[in-house]
């Protein structure tokens, strides 16, 4: 039997996460959402192992809440972390493309607090716990667009927030690695792939969005097709 925190639980591919972990039911998973009243697609799967916690990442407080209450379930323990919650504004615009440095800097620091910060706070709260797990192992959602050579080498000239977010979860990762591997942690991050969730654009350059992520996938990856579906 093992124990598992999914971050962003709600839908997309936290939900997915939640839905084939509990699907064995010998495992206990934890979903935080923000908001548990409308996270309505997880309450519908109604399985007694999944137990349903709210907490934002960019708020540490509500993340040690979230902690202390999985450990008051499983006596202190925790065998894995996901650390899945994430965001990108869709701002449209290239590095040097915004109209003003102020919309700027809020959309590089916006990106950052939840994307970079919120894994810090998250890990930092339930690291007590998976000291005491058996399998303590935590994975954390980077993606394709923070690999340098995949930048180049495709050209993908938007999203740097997000993208510029997620290269620093790499970093986040490697340096709780370098501390932790004695103590027989894995920290990993992954990226899922172009998943067709409301990550993806949806706006009304959606269309024109999606095709230049998809010729810029297809530069890397001849074979690529667009994006899975969630
Ligand atoms: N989809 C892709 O193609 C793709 C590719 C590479 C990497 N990823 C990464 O995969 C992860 C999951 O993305 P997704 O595609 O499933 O997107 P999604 O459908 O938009 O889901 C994102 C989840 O993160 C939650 N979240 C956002 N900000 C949060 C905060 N401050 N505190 C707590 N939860 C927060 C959202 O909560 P609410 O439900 O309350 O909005 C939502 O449940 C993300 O880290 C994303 O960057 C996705």
């Amino acid at each position: 039997m093992s124990s598992y925190v999914v971050t962003g639980a709600a839908k997309g591919i936290g939900l997915e996460f939640v839905t084939q972990l509990s699907a064995n039911s010998a495992n206990t998973v934890f979903a935080i959402v923000r908001n548990k009243s409308t996270a309505t697609q997880l309450s519908a799967l109604s399985r007694t192992n999944i137990i349903v916690l709210e907490a934002d990442v960019t708020d540490a407080k509500t993340l040690k809440r979230a902690a202390t209450e999985v450990s008051k379930t499983t006596g202190g323990k925790l065998d894995y972390l996901i650390n899945n919650a994430g965001k990108t504004n869709h701002p449209g615009f290239t590095i040097d493309g915004f109209p003003t440095t102020e919309a700027l800097e809020h959309d590089l620091l916006d990106n950052f607090k939840t994307n970079t910060i919120g894994v810090i706070h998250s890990t930092n709260a339930f690291l007590p716990l998976l000291k005491n797990g058996v399998a303590k192992k935590v994975v954390s959602l980077s993606s394709a667009l923070a690999d340098t050579d995949i930048t180049v080498a495709s050209q993908v000239v938007g999203e740097p927030s997000y993208a510029i977010s997620k290269a620093a979860i790499n970093m986040v990762v490697a340096k709780y690695a370098a501390q932790y591997m004695a103590e027989g942690f894995t920290f990993l991050a992954i990226c899922p792939g172009m998943v067709k969730t409301s990550m993806l654009p949806t706006g009304p350059d959606a269309v024109e969005e999606l095709k230049m992520l998809t010729e810029a996938a297809a530069r890397v990856a001849p074979d690529f097709k667009g994006p899975h579906l969630a």
